[in-house]
């Protein structure tokens, strides 16, 4: 920890503190998340990881305020998210925030450069700067010759592609990607990795989720969600590093090294604590759920 560090001073661009959500009433309430406090520094690249229902997706459609907490505050540049209107919150998103959904959400009648422009226009964008921009961004991910392809002509690959290329348009102040590379190959993955990348070179704040410790080793910092609680991060090697980051109990590995091996290590270790798990290490493969030998969530 260090004092000098000028990020320190840079006020967190995302600060959520003692988030609570829960789905079902009564005695079938089922906690998702179990206070969760996580700050984020403008321009850094956070990955969450953990495995299947650990909460991760239902964290992104809360910052996306997509979905409302039964506890806990979550601020986007000193806006109280979880207090705003219905309206007021779409403008928010609008304006502030772009979203990858893990189920992409495409206009199924709209075709591939549409599905962008309509996330540019919608930003209050202009219909040509929208039409040049949608093709930029369609063409940085791969798909500068599928503009007027529509969704249903499209491989789940190329879906997502899509849907990434319309949440980094408007270059929002956050981009929340819910599994961005989840339907991808490897070479179509690494592509998306490098456009996100360069959007975080130019100063984009991006939170990812993940199961790809290839993908989340390329971020600042990683999460480690389990049972709807930060249970650890990591920071992965080479990577700039923010003292804001008050995220739950453990902290230990804080100022730790990571790279993809140790994001695996770490991953097995989580699960050695977790004795009623067990431990299965998954020769070659990088699923979070594999790892912590939980596949059959
Ligand atoms: N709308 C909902 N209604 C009821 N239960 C829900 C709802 N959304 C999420 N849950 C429950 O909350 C828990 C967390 O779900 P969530 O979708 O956040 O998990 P996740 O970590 O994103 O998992 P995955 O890796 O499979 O996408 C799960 O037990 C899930 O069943
Ligand atoms: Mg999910």
């Amino acid at each position: 920890m260090t004092t000098t560090d000028p990020k320190t001073t840079i006020e967190p661009i995302l600060v959520i503190t003692a988030l609570k959500r829960s789905f079902g009433r009564g005695e079938r309430a089922r906690p998702a998340l179990c206070g969760v406090s996580l700050s984020v520094t403008p321009g850094e690249w956070v990955a969450v990881v953990g495995p299947s229902g650990c909460g991760k997706s239902t964290l992104l459609h809360l910052v996306g305020g997509l979905d409302t907490p039964d506890a806990g505050s979550i601020r986007i540049g000193g806006d109280e998210v979880t207090t705003l209107s219905a309206a007021r919150r779409a403008l928010l998103r609008r304006r502030r925030v772009g979203f990858v959904f893990q189920a992409y959400n495409l206009v199924p009648h709209l075709n591939a450069a549409a599905n962008v422009e309509l996330g540019l226009r919608v930003a209050g964008v202009g219909r040509r700067a929208a039409k040049a921009r949608a093709a930029e961004v369609l063409d940085a991910v791969g798909l500068g010759d599928l503009l007027h392809a529509l969704p249903a002509t499209l491989s789940g690959g190329q879906q997502q592609r899509v849907a990434i290329a319309r949440a980094i348009a408007t270059r929002p102040d956050l981009v929340l990607a819910d599994e961005p590379t989840g339907a991808l190959d490897t070479a179509a993955s690494r592509r998306v990795v490098e456009l996100l990348r360069e959007e975080h070179r130019r100063g984009q704040t991006l939170i990812m989720v993940t199961h790809d410790y290839a993908v989340a080793a390329a971020a600042d910092r990683v999460i480690f969600l389990r049972d709807g609680q930060i249970i650890d991060e990591r920071r992965p090697a080479g990577r700039r590093t923010s003292d804001a980051s008050p995220t739950g109990p453990s902290g230990a590995l804080d100022e730790a090294d990571a790279d993809e091996t140790a994001l695996h290590e770490t991953a097995d270790e989580l699960a050695d604590e977790d004795g009623g798990h067990g431990t299965r290490r998954a020769p070659g493969g990088s699923d979070l759920n594999d790892l912590l030998g939980l596949g059959s969530w």
